[in-house]
């Protein structure tokens, strides 16, 4: 099974095409609702924007609108990154502040306070954010609190056409941050460090299109590992990016899975029972990624013992927990930590995604379940995994799509 492009890269890179003023050429580009609604939001702002299949071409010529209308701010509130872009672009932006979602508070502190150094003013009003530049984006020393994914990505977007250099320390180091930094160099840019905790930037005049391929998304690899492993069954994973999966593949030696890696394919062959997990701690790439949380522990419910999860990026991300129990599960959970006591089956129901890797996290537990699993609100899912049910069917599943 061929894993689709990254839509955590996907997303910033869309945005990125902002700064070319001319026409990038995006491949492997997921089918995904959130990015139809990337997309729009180039579209609403003057982009030429064209998809055949996996590929996107936009065409940033023509800027008309420097504002993201409030529906799209609520219904993506990672559409936070094109705030950089739409400033680095045309010296202003609008757009509403993201409020709680559910993954808890999202504040953007960390964004706003980094590019009003860099010289962009702010002012806030029931709601929206109406910033502009006066004089212009300037390099300056950028050290985050945290490295923010989402902010390290906003301040390159703000930076590589700013004056002067720009180092952010304490930067993301998140495969999706690489892929921005190529795609951006590709587009005559000059990023350096990217993949590392310090990342420098000097600004350069003007940036031109360029063609580029986005990384695999390696969160839907891991989903369809654990799919793998929850069911006992063996598959074959094509187009991954080894390197960028070694935060998740020891989660699945310690459950007891065979892995074999061979060059871009990766294969599972999952034991009998699976082995708990003694620790599993979300923490910023290299890390274990807060993203695959979900999906592993659906996994952890049926394993031969007892495992720990310990949630350390978000504050609100056990949403899960209560429809996995609604399955059969037993899951405790105090404060970030979750203690799953793994049971010999889980017996199926009808649940609900309240996110979206919870709920993919449910579909993996549900193939696990005995008889049958409804899944409810399968547009979450639909927001960061191509078809999951098509995927899982030439897996071997028995998964219908019925109307949400
Ligand atoms: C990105 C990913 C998301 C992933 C997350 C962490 C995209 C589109 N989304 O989200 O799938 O789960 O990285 O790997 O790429 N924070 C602040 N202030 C800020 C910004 C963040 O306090 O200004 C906090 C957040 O509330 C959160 C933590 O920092 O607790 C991590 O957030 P961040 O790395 O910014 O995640 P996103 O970029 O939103």
């Amino acid at each position: 099974m061929r894993v689709h492009g990254a839509k955590n890269s996907t997303l910033p890179l869309l945005a990125a095409c902002l700064l070319c003023g001319g026409e990038c050429v995006l491949h492997n580009c997921p089918q995904l609702s959130d990015v139809g609604i990337t997309i729009q939001i180039l579209r609403h702002l003057g982009c030429q924007v064209q998809r055949e299949g996996s590929t996107v071409t936009v065409d940033s010529s023509q800027i008309h609108n420097f504002d993201i209308p409030d529906e799209w701010m609520r219904e993506m509130r990672s559409s936070i990154v094109f705030l950089g872009a739409i400033l680095a672009r045309t010296g202003k932006a609008e757009l509403s502040f993201p409020g709680g979602c559910e993954l808890g508070p999202r504040p953007i502190d960390l964004h706003l306070s980094a590019l009003k150094k860099l010289g962009v003013q702010i002012h806030e009003d029931h709601g929206r954010l109406h910033c502009s530049v006066r004089h212009g984006l300037r390099g300056k020393n950028i050290g985050f609190s945290f490295p923010s994914v989402g902010a390290t990505e906003n301040v390159m977007l703000a930076t590589v056409l700013a004056k002067g250099t720009t180092v952010i320390t304490n930067a993301a180091c998140e495969p999706e941050i690489c892929d921005l930094a190529a795609f951006l160099n590709a587009c005559g840019a000059r990023v350096q460090g990217a993949g590392s905790s310090t990342i420098v930037i000097q600004g350069v005049e003007h940036l031109h299109g360029c063609e580029h391929h986005v990384i695999p998304d390696r969160i839907a690899a891991a989903t369809l590992l654990s799919a793998a492993a929850v069911t006992g069954s063996g598959i074959l994973l094509r187009g991954i990016e080894p390197a960028h999966l070694e935060p998740v593949l020891p989660v699945f030696e310690e459950a007891g899975c065979e892995l074999i890696v061979r060059g871009k394919e990766l294969t599972i062959m999952p034991p009998e029972r699976l082995s708990p997990l003694q620790s599993v701690r979300t923490m910023p790439y290299p890390g274990f990624p807060t993203d695959a949380q979900a999906p592993i522990m659906a996994m952890a419910c049926v394993a031969q013992g007892t495992s720990v999860f310990v949630e350390n990026i978000f504050e609100s991300r056990y949403k899960h927990v209560g429809e996995l129990t609604r399955l059969g599960a037993r899951i405790k959970v105090e404060g970030r930590v979750a203690v799953i006591e793994g049971v010999g089956h889980l017996s199926g129901a009808s649940v609900q995604a309240a996110d979206l890797r919870g709920g993919a996290a449910l579909v993996v537990a549900g193939l696990a379940a005995e008889g049958v699993t409804q899944v409810n609100h399968v547009r979450y899912i639909d927001r960061g995994y191509e078809h999951l049910e098509q995927t899982l069917a030439q897996l071997g599943a028995n998964i219908v799509r019925l109307d949400d």
